[in-house]
């Protein structure tokens, strides 16, 4: 069976992922330096899935690192989650997020390339439609950034395009995610970031474990049904078999694609606070205040690209993810360890 190189694997995505991938008996290699992860992650992908993982605790900014992990498996593919992703902190620290983010990528392209693996899956992001195009997104419509950020994503879909064009027989997929969220339904992985949460589900999850006192809802004056914001939510374990699919298509297909993962659908800041109210049971404390810089008013994806190249396609509703998302937050009071 193939070996997956996983980049990123212990993170929030690339956990679900492995557990997925190990589902359909994938052989999975993880690279990760922990930066925004704990190695207990690992533990629970293992337990979850009844199997074995090959981890390696490494940068891959480190060349020598990432060469000795391909001589020492035999990687038919990668999937590419490993970067830096927080928004404001990009703006605070530009030189981390191209170092991290675009150096690192040009180093795990060199070593594919000396290794002869020429299958990747990019972690890419709905952020690289920028402000200028409406919803709902399609993969035709031209990429911009307002922070650096979203100009990694945007430049790495570039340097990957024309790896493609320089090696016919190379396979880019990159994904550009809605917005994930949930957990998967044992509890045992979701999302756990460090400090203060800066998105709006982890943020909730924490108001309602009565970890933060009170959720700030970012502008109740957009030009949508209700003022608040409007984005798609997807739960990552939809996202997580999105990635097998995109793996089965990079295996028989060359070229580059790039392929939104959403559900197709919108939900505002005031309907997903609802959804949580119900999943957890008692009324999210918030306050309404200023619009967020950077922000838009609505983002939701036409999903039909999915559909059509890989047969995939969203099942979760919003209820569903903030369900899960509450269980693993329960079940993990001080996050995975
Ligand atoms: P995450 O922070 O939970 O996971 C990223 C993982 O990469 C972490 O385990 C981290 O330790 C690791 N990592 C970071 N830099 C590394 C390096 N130099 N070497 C080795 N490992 C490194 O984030 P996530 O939410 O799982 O996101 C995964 C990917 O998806 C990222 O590339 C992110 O930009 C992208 N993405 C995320 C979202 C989102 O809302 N979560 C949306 C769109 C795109
Ligand atoms: C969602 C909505 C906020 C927090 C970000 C990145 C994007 C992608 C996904 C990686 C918005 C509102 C939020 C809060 C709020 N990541 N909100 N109070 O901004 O759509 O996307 O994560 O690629 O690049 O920008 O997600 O969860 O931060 O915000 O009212 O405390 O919730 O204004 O309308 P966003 P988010």
């Amino acid at each position: 069976m193939s070996q997956i190189l996983v980049t990123g694997g212990a993170g929030f995505i690339g956990s679900h992922t492995c557990v997925e991938l190990l589902k359909y008996d994938y052989e999975i290699v993880v690279v990760d330096n922990l930066c925004n992860s704990k190695s207990a992650a690992i533990d629970r992908i293992e337990k979850i899935s009844g199997k074995k993982i090959k981890f390696y605790h490494a940068d891959i900014c480190d060349y020598d690192a990432l060469n000795t992990v391909f001589k020492e498996n035999d990687i038919s593919a990668v999937i590419h989650f490993a970067g830096l992703k927080a928004v404001g902190e990009s703006v605070r620290k530009p030189l981390e997020y191209y170092t991290n983010n675009i150096y690192g990528t040009l180093v795990l392209l060199k070593a594919m390339r000396d290794n002869n693996c020429k299958r990747i899956v990019f972690s890419s992001s709905a952020t690289v439609y920028g402000m200028n195009n409406e919803a709902p997104y399609t993969e035709d419509m031209p990429t911009s950034a307002t922070n650096p950020y979203g100009y990694t994503k945007v430049m790495i879909e570039q340097i990957l395009r024309d790896c493609c064009i320089a090696d016919s027989d190379m396979s880019v997929v990159a994904l550009r995610y809605f917005n994930p969220i949930g957990a998967h339904k044992s509890g045992l992985i979701g999302e756990d970031p460090n400090g203060i949460p800066n998105n709006l589900v982890p943020y909730i999850a924490q108001v309602a474990a009565g970890r933060l006192e009170q959720l700030s809802v970012f502008g109740d004056d957009y030009d949508t049904p209700d003022g608040t914001g409007v984005r798609d939510y997807i739960h990552v374990v939809d996202l997580a078999s999105g990635h097998v699919c995109a793996i089965d298509y990079a295996m028989n297909h060359s070229g580059f694609e790039a392929v939104n993962l959403g559900t197709g659908n919108g939900s505002s800041v005031l309907e997903v606070v609802a959804a949580y109210e119900k999943a957890c049971g008692k009324p999210i404390n918030k306050r309404i205040a200023p619009r967020r810089s950077g922000d838009i008013a609505t983002c939701f994806a036409d999903a039909s690209k999915a559909k059509r190249l890989f047969g995939w396609e969203a099942k979760s509703d919003i209820t569903e993810m903030c369900a899960d998302s509450w269980n693993f937050t329960k079940m993990n009071p001080n996050g995975i360890e």
